[in-house]
């Protein structure tokens, strides 16, 4: 049996799971399946990525996650104009992207998915994306009450989703609504700061209940469209492209 020479196995245009419909948005996507089994650092010079000294030293999952998140964010950034742009990380660990640009990035066991725009001309604008595996049975019960309220899991109760997916998809979106407005608030936020306030026709619609910044205030609504598979969870967030 021949192995891959890589721990990239695939580099694709777009979202993962047929979920192309959650970018209707003037955004680009860039998805990559990898295998960590087979990851060698010799991966980085071959797909012509830096591997920067912060990386270099961390676990090895870290290091093929990390790699394919920057192949994928390459493909993202060439599309917008910056075919050699080196995306390095921040001291937040927020990535810093090119001022005109606005991305998001998001990796699990085997996939990492990158999105980005050009940065649209308002005030309050982002993106973010976040895939997960689903949260299983026991976990969900020890989980629950740091990712979301009372009120949030007794709105979960009316709806026809087992509470691992309805928790996970909330996991994921305030993931996504983080890793969006993170470059404005330029700092963490919990998760008890936002509430799913609907959950339905995979769109999720997200409710700040404490004020980041005077232009994000308590009741700012945010729409997130989502896909699921049996496994995983996709969530994607585009704020400012009406
Ligand atoms: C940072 C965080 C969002 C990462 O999410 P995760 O599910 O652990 O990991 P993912 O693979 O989905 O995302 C990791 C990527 O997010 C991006 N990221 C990390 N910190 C970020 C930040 N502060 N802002 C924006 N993007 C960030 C990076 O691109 C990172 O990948 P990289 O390090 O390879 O570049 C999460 O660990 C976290 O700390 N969340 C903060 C709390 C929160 O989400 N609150 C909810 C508010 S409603």
């Amino acid at each position: 049996m021949s192995h891959p020479v890589s721990c990239i196995l695939s580099l694709e245009q777009g979202l993962p799971f047929g979920s192309a419909d959650l970018l209707t948005l003037p955004a680009r996507a860039w998805c990559c399946r990898f295998d960590i089994a087979f990851y060698q650092d010799e991966d980085f010079a071959a797909q012509g990525v830096r591997l920067p000294l912060s990386i270099a030293g961390a676990a090895v999952k870290r290091r093929g996650e990390y790699l394919a998140g920057r192949i994928v964010a390459g493909r993202v950034l060439a599309d917008l104009g910056y075919p050699r742009f080196d995306l390095l990380p921040g001291e937040d660990r927020a990535p810093a992207w090119p001022d005109t640009v606005q991305g998001a990035l998001t990796h699990h066991a085997t996939l990492a998915i990158c999105i980005g725009w050009r940065r649209p001309a308002r005030p309050v604008s982002g993106l973010g994306i976040d895939i997960e595996t689903l949260i299983n049975g026991p976990r969900t019960l020890e989980l629950w009450p740091g990712i979301i309220s009372v009120w949030e899991r007794e709105y979960f109760a009316t709806l026809d989703l087992p509470f691992a997916v309805s928790l996970t998809l909330a996991f994921s979106a305030k993931e996504s609504l983080f890793k969006a407005l993170y470059p404005l608030v330029n700092r963490y936020f919990d998760f008890l700061d936002a509430r799913v306030v609907r959950l339905a026709d995979n769109r999720i619609t997200l409710e700040l209940l404490v004020e980041l910044t005077p232009a994000l205030p308590v009741g700012r609504l945010f729409e997130c469209g989502y896909a699921a598979t049996e496994h995983d969870v996709l969530t994607v967030l585009a704020i400012g492209n009406d």
